[in-house]
């Protein structure tokens, strides 16, 4: 039956701004590295992306692609299951972009919430760009272009993946009508054959009828497997299930990841920009210094005051990293000051070094061996092209671009 399941697409970028820490790997790798194995998953490098806030410094972006491809690999992901790609190998992103921008009304944008908020938070920097406008459509585009299914995102990007949703459905209205596009429909249900045709009907009717959207999921799934229906057909097809013309561009679902809150070194959440950060390179010695001069409960000045973890930045790394067992034993060590601070930290620094050991040798091993991330990022490129360009031969023919 497995052939028979669609393949769902899942798409993410990462911006190459630096190092990854453990905020990184706690709140996104650990999710990709799960979802590679449940879906066909394609992760980029956003380098462009990185650029419309780097753009007057754009060496750190150019050293931090490699980087951040390593640290991907070292912390688990397979570039057997995945496709990893740099955003800028694959000219496509940037011409949906530039055709997307025809029919984007300016508002959408400047409305995106995302926008003034980074305005105002990084007005060390002149933000008042074309480029950091049209973040959200490049971001669009990368993730149309290959037609994904779903986008693991943090909460913060959600209206991003939202925006996105108005610009498909924006161009499918625009460029989806054929002035016969029921006859062509109904035509393209013929040839799927009389039963699943009438599975068809029954399904679309319950789903324009009553709303019934299981069965709008389950007509799309019954539309995505159908073995002789061609891509036109299939836009078709999936665009008269909701009464519109063709779906040319399928609306995106964000995939939300349950946002472990990393705490970083002094209590806030773990972020480059606070300089509180564990990063996954850090050697164990750079670990057990940096932890162990963590501000603690402000209250146990002494050896002897008693203090209360639930004050103490370094209780919310006892709660992901340590047992019940240990963290019994802080709670109450604390609390009667029988334990002291850098004995409290001991179990902290051991785990993260447990955690990063591996992490470490795999990176080391990649660092040494530099064709094959290049080799990687190649392959990774071909496959990821292959697939837009396929997009994009269908963009440019609803847009009239294919004049011949
Ligand atoms: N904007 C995303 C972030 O800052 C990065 C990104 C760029 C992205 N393009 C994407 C994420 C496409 C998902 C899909 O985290
Ligand atoms: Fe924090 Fe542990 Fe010190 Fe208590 S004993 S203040 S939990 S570091």
């Amino acid at each position: 039956m497995a052939a028979l399941v669609p393949v769902t697409r899942v798409v993410s970028g990462m911006r190459p701004t630096g190092r990854l820490h453990l905020g990184h790997y706690h709140g996104v790798l650990k999710n990709w590295v799960r979802l590679q194995h449940e879906y066909e998953c394609l992760f980029f490098v956003a380098d462009w992306h990185a650029l419309t806030t780097h753009y007057e410094g754009p060496a750190v972006v150019a050293r931090s692609v490699r980087e951040m491809v390593i640290d991907w690999l070292a912390a688990g992901i397979d570039a057997h299951s995945a496709t990893l790609f740099v955003q800028s190998d694959i000219p496509q992103h940037a011409e949906l972009h530039l055709l997307l921008s025809m029919m984007t009304p300016l508002a959408w944008l400047e409305r995106v919430p995302t926008y003034k908020d980074q305005q105002e938070r990084l007005r060390e920097k002149d933000l008042d760009t074309y480029g950091f406008l049209g973040y959200p459509l490049l971001q669009t585009a990368d993730i149309l272009a290959y037609r994904a299914a779903f986008v693991p995102v943090g909460e913060d990007q959600i209206p991003h993946i939202e925006f996105s949703r108005e610009i498909a459905r924006r161009f499918n209205y625009l460029y989806g009508r054929e002035k016969d596009f029921v006859e062509r429909a109904e035509e393209a249900l013929r040839k799927m054959g009389r039963k699943p045709a009438k599975a068809y009907q029954d399904l679309r009717v319950a789903y324009l009828e009553r709303g019934d959207s299981e069965a709008l999921d389950t007509a799309r799934a019954l539309v995505e497997r159908q073995p002789n229906v061609t891509l036109g057909d299939k836009e078709r097809l999936l665009g008269y299930l909701e009464g519109n013309g063709r779906l040319i561009l399928p609306e995106p679902q964000p995939l939300l990841t349950n946002e472990s809150r990393m705490p970083g070194l002094d209590g806030q959440k773990m972020s480059k920009s606070y300089g509180n950060t564990i990063s996954l390179r850090e050697t164990p010695d750079e670990v057990t210094k940096k932890v162990r001069t963590m501000p603690t409960d402000p209250s146990r000045v002494r050896r002897a005051d008693p203090g209360e973890p639930g004050r103490c930045p370094v209780w919310p790394f006892h709660v992901i990293y340590s047992s019940t067992e240990t963290r019994a034993w802080v709670e109450e060590g604390c609390r009667s000051a029988r334990i002291g601070c850098l004995e409290c930290k001991q179990p902290v620094i051991d785990a993260i070094n447990a955690e990063l050991a591996p992490i470490r040798v795999r990176a080391e091993e990649l660092e040494q061996d530099p064709s094959r991330v290049r080799t990687i990022l190649a392959e990774g490129a071909r496959r990821a092209r292959d697939i837009a360009e396929e997009t994009l031969v269908d963009v440019r023919r609803a847009m009239n671009l294919i004049w011949d």
